[in-house]
């Protein structure tokens, strides 16, 4: 059976994964492959993208990857021409990069808050400066953004910079969801929830000893209404819908994908 994303070439940014395991970015670039896309992946930590390269290969599908920094524009170009050679297209833009603070405004230090800017927001007014053309030459083309529950909820963590950052991104898609819609350009965003990532696992280890990550991890599972962290799999099975034809009359939407947890009014937590 043909998969969702069969003959579509897919830019995924982020490809890797922050630590040992599975990432959003890293199980989305494995997942459009298995639904048929060639994979243009990319990420800034070369083993870490090496490995993603390595899981989709072996599994007899088709990736490209790049070393790339999101925040430099001038990489980015280099890296659009290079899809679009080796690909001869880009039928999806997946925007996946992000990092995380754990500060409030006045511990925040300046270059921290500009760094989290540039890197989760930014980044994707770049990657969409450089692959829009493309997509408006084919007359066709899917945006999905990651953002998060963090957009549109407080989570008990002071994250100035990270929660500006992802509440940013709904309105820059709806943007370009917007001035692109008579172009065949779709522009979508995915809000995760508590995902078992690297990003939310690695912080803890500084600083916790195993018992208490194993403590805080139970914690984690308990407060979602559906009894358990998501993982990045499904995560990616949202997104592969949006960036597919079976998504062509969504545009300028948001995916909440948290096992209900901005359902619930009163936390479990
Ligand atoms: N894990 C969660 O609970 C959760 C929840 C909500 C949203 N998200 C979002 O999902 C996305 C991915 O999260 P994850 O948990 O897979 O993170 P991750 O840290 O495991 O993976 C992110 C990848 O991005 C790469 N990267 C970082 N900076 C980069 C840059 N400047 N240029 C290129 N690559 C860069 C890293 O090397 C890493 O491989 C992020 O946008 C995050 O905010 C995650």
């Amino acid at each position: 059976m043909a998969g969702r994303l069969e003959g579509k070439v897919a830019i995924v940014t982020g490809a890797g994964a922050s630590g040992p395991g599975m990432g959003n970015g890293k199980a989305c670039a494995i997942h459009y492959a298995r639904e048929g896309a060639r994979v243009y992946a990319l990420d800034i930590n070369r083993a870490a993208l090496a490995d993603t390269e390595a899981i989709i290969k072996r599994e007899g599908n088709t990736v490209v990857g790049a070393v790339c920094d999101v925040t430099n524009s001038e990489a980015l170009a280099r890296m659009v021409q290079d899809c679009v050679q080796a690909f001869g297209r880009i039928d999806v833009l997946h925007n996946n990069v992000g990092i995380l603070d754990l500060d409030g405004p006045v511990a925040l230090p300046e270059p921290i808050w500009d760094r989290v800017i540039d890197t989760n927001v930014k980044s994707m007014y770049l990657t969409c400066k450089h692959v829009l053309p493309v997509m408006e030459r084919q007359g066709k083309g899917a945006i999905v953004n990651i953002s998060s529950v963090a957009a549109i909820r407080a989570w008990g963590t002071p994250a100035l910079a990270y929660n500006t950052s992802k509440a940013a991104i709904l309105q820059l898609t709806r943007s370009i969801a917007l001035e692109y819609a008579r172009k065949g350009v779709r522009a979508n965003v995915v809000l995760p929830g508590v995902i078992d990532t690297p990003l939310i696992n690695e912080p803890l280890k500084p600083h916790h000893t195993p018992e208490e990550i194993e403590r805080i991890r139970a914690e984690r599972h308990n407060m979602i209404p559906l009894g358990r962290m998501g993982d990045p799999f499904e995560i990616a099975k949202a997104a592969a819908f949006l960036a597919s034809d079976d998504a062509s009359y969504i545009t300028g939407a948001e995916l909440i994908v948290d096992g209900g947890l901005t359902s619930n009014c009163i936390p479990t937590w």
